[in-house]
């Protein structure tokens, strides 16, 4: 709104970010500046208060993970969470001060950024910025697998694989509240406790040394019948398993493919358990796809986080917040699958 625009919405600014020196181990990300310019049409400028760092921004660190076409290759960073300081012309969803968090192509390693009004979401009441920095990627991309593609419903059994991630642990707190029982698989014993205490039904140890063994176990909890729907954030090493713990017309959603991204499907096991496999990516959306979704979650999930939410109220699960100049450590955290929920760079 142009009563609402401040000076300064129509000027260049500099400001503090992380960049990819060149491709390789954590070190190479490097303190820099980007030069933001003026938010354009329908666009606001957010200040950060904190950046999610993400697997996939390992893989771009190392010169792996193809950036979407308009976001820097080497400024990694796919959500953020802070409020709203300039307000470009065309925008009428915020206003200077809003706190507001959301998802991006790239770029959020930075104290500031550019971002379409219609993909940002509202942090939820009373709720810190910093930990508001936990939940877009991991909840957003959560809600979608659950309930949009695989339409997880009250009273079906749902298999997350590494149920400590960021991921894992925003769906299994989705699902809880949706009335379904959940079983996680975890390579790390002190991660079945953590999710224990958000409400996880069954935790399975798996071994990457013996990738089916965990089939034999969620066999046996859901009495031969096997589980409606998966939620896949390990991929190749765990298909065969995944294959054999389907019930009839389960629902199979690959998120993530850490353990692999090729393997042997056999195509009959899919045909005689009536089965649906899908796979899911939200960068590479395009914005018509990212607004939707934004709209979307901000209607019907961010009550959820709120005080009125009740026994079933959603929280984000921040592992450690490090100051943004300490990201190669962040990186590092990460890479040994050391984290339960989220790791959080801060802008101070
Ligand atoms: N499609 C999308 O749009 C989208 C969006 C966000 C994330 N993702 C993907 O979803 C997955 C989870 O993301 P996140 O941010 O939640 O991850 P995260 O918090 O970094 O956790 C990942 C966990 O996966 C487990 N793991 C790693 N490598 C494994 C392997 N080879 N075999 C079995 N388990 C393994 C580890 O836990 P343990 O202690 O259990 O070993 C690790 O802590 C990632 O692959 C990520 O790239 C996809």
């Amino acid at each position: 709104m142009s009563e609402s625009t401040p000076p300064d919405a129509s000027s260049a600014l500099s400001v503090p970010c992380l960049r990819i020196r060149e491709p390789g181990a954590p070190d190479v990300l490097t303190p820099s500046e980007v030069i933001l310019p003026p938010p354009p049409y329908g666009h606001v400028r957010v200040r950060i208060a904190a950046s999610g760092v993400n697997r996939a921004d390992l893989l771009q660190r190392q010169g792996r993970y193809p950036v979407p076409a308009g976001f820097p290759e080497d400024i990694p960073g796919l959500e953020f969470a802070g409020e709203v300081e300039a307000v470009g012309e065309g925008c009428f969803l915020r206003r200077i001060g809003d706190p507001v968090m959301g998802i991006l192509g790239g770029g959020g390693y930075a104290a500031a950024v550019n971002v379409p009004e219609r993909e940002t979401i509202r942090i939820p009441e009373e709720m810190e910025p910093v930990t508001a920095g936990a939940i877009p990627e991991v909840f957003v991309t959560a809600w979608d697998a659950l309930e949009g593609q695989a339409g997880l419903r009250a009273g079906e059994t749902l298999l997350i694989h590494a149920v400590g991630s960021g991921v894992g642990t925003a769906a299994l707190q989705l699902a809880v509240g949706a009335g379904a029982r959940v079983i996680g698989t975890t390579r790390t014993p002190e991660k079945v406790a953590a999710a224990q205490e958000l409400g996880l039904h069954d935790g399975i140890l798996a071994s990457s040394a013996a990738p089916d063994e965990w089939a034999d176990e969620v066999l046996s909890r859901t009495g031969g019948r096997g589980v409606d729907v998966i939620l896949d954030l390990v991929g190749g090493a765990y298909l065969a398993g995944n294959l054999r713990v389907l019930a009839t017309k389960a629902r199979w959603v690959v998120v993530g493919v850490p353990g692999g991204g090729q393997a042997n499907l056999d195509l009959r096991r899919l045909m005689t358990r009536r089965a649906h496999l899908m796979g899911t990516v939200l960068r590479a959306r395009p914005p018509e796809e990212k607004a939707l979704l934004a709209r979307a979650f901000e209607t019907r999930v961010i009550s959820r986080f709120e005080v009125g939410a009740g026994s079933g109220r959603l929280r984000p699960v921040v592992d450690t917040v490090l100051s943004w100049r300490d990201g190669a450590d962040a990186h590092r955290r990460l890479e040994a699958n050391d984290t339960f929920g989220k790791m959080l760079l801060r802008w101070e």
